[in-house]
């Protein structure tokens, strides 16, 4: 996932940029539940080292603390802020521009478009307002629940899948298929090969899979990219820090860190979302799709502008890939 620093066709919107740091406060819902167990007299983090059942009690209230806490913080487990965070997008303005792909580059008729890692799907409507009808992917069961609530009036009905992208399949195929701000997750090369095949599997011949900033062309491993962005919505404050930090230079991973502080009338919360992604760069991923996909390249091309295929030396600052399935 990348945060947009700025839409190119909302150019009077400006988030505000500045480094951030990201560390310290993700213990504090551990020292919260820690001092619970406190509060109630209940001392496990100091076990009797030489009784084993005490030393196997410790190590599983520390797991069940660690984990309950960790999935408490995903912003992802959120979604009503993470739809605030975002709500800067120009999301009819998106849907007409997936649109306008379809209209040029389809070559078979296209009636439904899947969207993986859909999240709270937000072009559900304006896509369904076009006349597709909408498929959506993603793991996180409360993204799901949301997405579901959000459009259950929607004609024709979209359909919510949970899966992973990794592997998955579907119950009817597609003609387009759209992966939206690199939410691309993939960390390896057979995870890669893993979700082309599925993409392949659940696209018809001749239809169109369109990667949003999934291809790296500023690569983010020696670059430390960092933006931050407030906004209000409802009532509800919104600070939001991204940053990137590198795991693995050789595997070409890296980490995207992204902290969104909420206050939500009074009521404040920390969530972070740390999102695992391998570097995928223009020449590897052209020879990846040549030589082990289902796929054909149709073309790339910078800022959501189909008039401006990327070339020469400007880097692109939002690159749009397009493959067609053979
Ligand atoms: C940045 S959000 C994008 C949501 C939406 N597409 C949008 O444009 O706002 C990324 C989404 O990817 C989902 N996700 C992360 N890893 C995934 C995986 N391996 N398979 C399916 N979904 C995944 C998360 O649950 C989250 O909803």
């Amino acid at each position: 996932m990348i945060i947009p620093r700025q839409n190119r066709h909302k150019r009077n919107h400006r988030p505000r940029f500045r480094p951030i740091q990201t560390v310290t406060f993700s213990l504090l819902p551990v020292r919260t539940a820690v001092n619970f167990f406190r509060s109630k007299n209940i001392h496990f983090l100091t076990p009797e080292p030489e009784n084993r059942a005490c030393r196997l009690q410790h190590r599983l209230f520390l797991t069940l603390i660690l984990k309950t806490t960790a999935c408490k913080t995903m912003l992802y487990d959120y979604p009503q802020y993470y739809e605030a965070a975002f709500s800067f997008r120009d999301v009819a303005w998106e849907a007409d521009f997936l649109k306008q792909v379809i209209d040029r580059h389809a070559v078979v008729p296209v009636r439904t478009v899947l969207e993986i890692a859909c999240g709270h799907a937000p072009h559900a409507g304006e896509l369904s307002r076009l006349g597709y009808r909408y498929v959506g992917l993603d793991k996180n069961p409360h993204m799901l629940a949301y997405a579901r609530e959000k459009w259950r009036e929607l004609n024709p009905p979209p359909e919510f899948i949970q899966g992973d992208m990794v592997s998955f399949e579907l119950p009817t195929k597609v003609q387009f298929a759209y992966v939206m701000l690199g939410s691309l997750y993939l960390n390896t090369d057979e995870e890669m090969q893993s979700h082309f095949a599925a993409m392949a599997r659940c696209l018809e011949p001749g239809g169109l899979y369109f990667l949003d900033w999934c291809v790296q062309f500023t690569e983010p491993l020696t670059r430390q990219l960092s933006n931050s962005v407030e906004l209000n919505r409802d009532g509800i404050n919104i600070k939001s820090e991204f940053n990137t930090r590198l795991i693995d230079a050789a595997r070409q991973l890296y980490e995207e860190i992204w902290t969104v502080h909420v206050n939500d009338h009074g009521q404040e919360k920390t969530l972070r979302t740390v999102e695992r992604n391998r570097a995928i760069f223009p020449q590897e991923f052209l020879l990846f799709v040549k030589t082990q996909t289902d796929f054909r390249f149709v073309g790339w091309w910078e800022d959501w502008d189909l008039n401006r295929p990327i070339k020469g030396s400007a880097a692109p600052t939002r690159p749009l890939v397009l493959l067609r399935r053979k």
